[in-house]
């Protein structure tokens, strides 16, 4: 639906009446269609362990600079040179880990150029993002700096593509051990006298590809080599995560489980969403696409579950009593970039359907938590399915930011399992399921059932039985917005935010709603 609204409307108000009408269609939805779903809390499962909802935040682009780090001279409010104003928000999702420096970017990355005093930092040329200069001002302080605002664990990645393994030594002993040592000693000079607590560390990134163009055989034995140097210095426990497969490459996890499964403790994988899943030309827009777009990047989102099922039998089989994690430490939704924008900077807008994408890819992780370990989201800021776009001094959140935030609940909750049987949601050859959910129960004995209906269109009554559970009171929150490209703008900031949802209802042991077309909702069940 298009609403034309006349210029002289003050736009606060545009933005209210937008909000009003997204809660009040909500509201007003008559459902076409049912499904049923049962909560298992008789049975529960594992515990989802909270690094799914892991961030990574890489040079490329406006999100380091710009988005995170504006320098202590900048007249944009921060502590120490880190936006005051983009940790505000971060601090709200309680980010478990942040992986750093890339991406492609680590591989090229020699982290001595980012310590000592900034000005005499070398620049040098960022020869995979835009081909920009990067003056190294952010750099292993800033980011531990980061980490410590933030409250978050840092997972660096390692140069092993154009690096050596004294450089990876050296980088692990200047941030972690007390010394007396060389490197301890050179990080007490430039200012930090007691080492941090550095737990994962990813060694390579698409070592496939942009991290070296490597076999997986060759990569199997680089690794090996690679992670015998990497040291534990005092109480400093490392957390090694062998670079993994590009998406269904599962060779390369048969041969790095079968060549160095006792060696690592994570093993990743990498899998974008495109919607029209074409690498080489339009990747498909991140605004103003049509239902068909819509629905294709849900069936292509939805492949992660396949993904994560395929490698984790192939994980199963050396490794049953499922010791190494399996790491989706890239994921997220890629579109053609911004007109106008740098090509090389992968900015893109966010949408409703950039929620929905979030939404689903939990409910996956969340069904595979006895081997998901970490999972984080590609990108934090400005680049690719941010969290945050900025414009100088200005920021707003996006929706994605929204699902991270009422998804938080989940965060090392137990898992229960759910049986649902829900109509398809189909548009000309494409059919995905239209109900998605997952159910977690937290340490207060609290459920919380999230839901996501893929259907733009249609409404659909849901009936939960819920197994286990004497439930009083449920309440919720809803994320929904007038179509299916609704996105916030540094002009209109809260088109797409979570409402107070208070359609649930509760008798004799069943919950019963409407779960409205495209929309997420969480609910908490006491
Ligand atoms: O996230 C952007 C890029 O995607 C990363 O640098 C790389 O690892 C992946 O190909």
């Amino acid at each position: 639906m298009f609403v034309r609204i006349p210029m002289k409307i003050p736009r606060r108000l545009i933005v209210l009446a937008c909000s009003l009408s997204a809660f009040s269609l909500a509201a007003a939805q008559t459902p076409a269609a049912s499904a049923t779903l049962t909560v298992r809390a008789d049975q529960p499962g594992p515990v989802i362990n909270k690094n799914i909802y892991g961030h990574f935040a890489e040079h490329l682009g406006r999100c380091i600079y710009e988005g995170i780090w504006v320098g202590e001279d900048s007249p944009i409010p921060n502590t120490r040179g880190i936006r005051n104003d983009v940790v505000a928000a971060l601090k709200n999702l309680n980010i478990p880990v942040l992986r750093w420096p890339g991406g492609c970017f680590a591989d090229e990355y020699h982290w001595k150029d980012g310590i000592g005093p900034r000005e005499q930092r070398p620049k040098v040329y960022n020869s995979h993002w835009g081909g920009v200069v990067e003056n190294n001002h952010f750099g292993t302080h800033e980011f531990l700096d980061l980490c410590e605002q933030l409250g978050t664990e840092p997972y660096l990645a390692i140069n092993v593509g154009s690096g050596s393994v004294q450089e990876m030594m050296q980088w692990i002993e200047y941030v972690t051990s007390d010394g007396p040592t060389p490197m301890a000693d050179l990080r007490r000079a430039n200012g930090r006298d007691k080492p941090w607590k550095v737990k994962y560390l990813g060694i390579g990134n698409e070592s496939w590809g942009c991290g070296g163009s490597m076999r997986a055989e060759f990569y199997a034995d680089l690794y090996r080599q690679y992670q015998e140097f990497a040291k534990n210095y005092g109480d400093n426990r490392v957390f090694k995560i062998a670079g993994g497969a590009n998406s269904d490459d599962y060779h390369w996890t048969e041969t790095l489980m079968k060549f160095a499964k006792d060696r690592m403790h994570g093993l990743s994988l990498h899998y974008y969403t495109l919607p029209t899943g074409n690498w080489r030309g339009s990747k498909g827009k991140s605004t103003g696409f049509d239902e068909a777009q819509w629905i294709t990047t849900f069936r292509r989102t939805l492949h992660m579950d396949t993904l994560v099922t395929k490698h984790s039998e192939i994980m199963d089989k050396y490794d049953p009593e499922k010791k190494v994690g399996l790491v989706v430490d890239e994921w997220g939704t890629w579109y053609d970039v911004e007109p106008g924008t740098n090509p090389g900077f992968l900015y893109q807008q966010n949408t409703l359907r950039d929620a929905l994408v979030a939404a689903l890819n939990f409910h996956i992780f969340h069904k595979h938590a006895d081997r998901v370990y970490m999972a984080n989201i590609a990108q934090t800021v400005n680049v690719l399915q941010a969290m945050i776009l900025t414009d100088k001094e200005k920021m707003i959140l996006t929706p994605t930011y929204h699902v991270f935030e009422m998804y938080k609940v989940h965060q090392g909750g137990t898992y229960l399992p759910i049986e649902l049987k829900t109509p398809d949601y189909a548009l000309g050859e494409e059919k995905i399921p239209a109900v998605s959910a997952t159910a977690s129960r937290d340490a207060d004995k609290r459920i919380h059932l999230s839901l996501a209906n893929t259907n733009p269109r249609e409404a659909i009554a849901l009936s939960t039985k819920l197994e286990g559970v004497s439930a009083k009171k449920v309440s919720g929150r809803i994320l929904t917005a007038p179509a299916i490209d609704s996105h916030n703008t540094f002009d209109a900031p809260t088109v797409v935010a979570p409402q107070t949802f208070t359609g649930a209802t509760l008798k004799d042991g069943m919950l019963s709603l409407t779960l409205p077309a495209k929309s997420v909702v969480v609910l908490t069940i006491e």
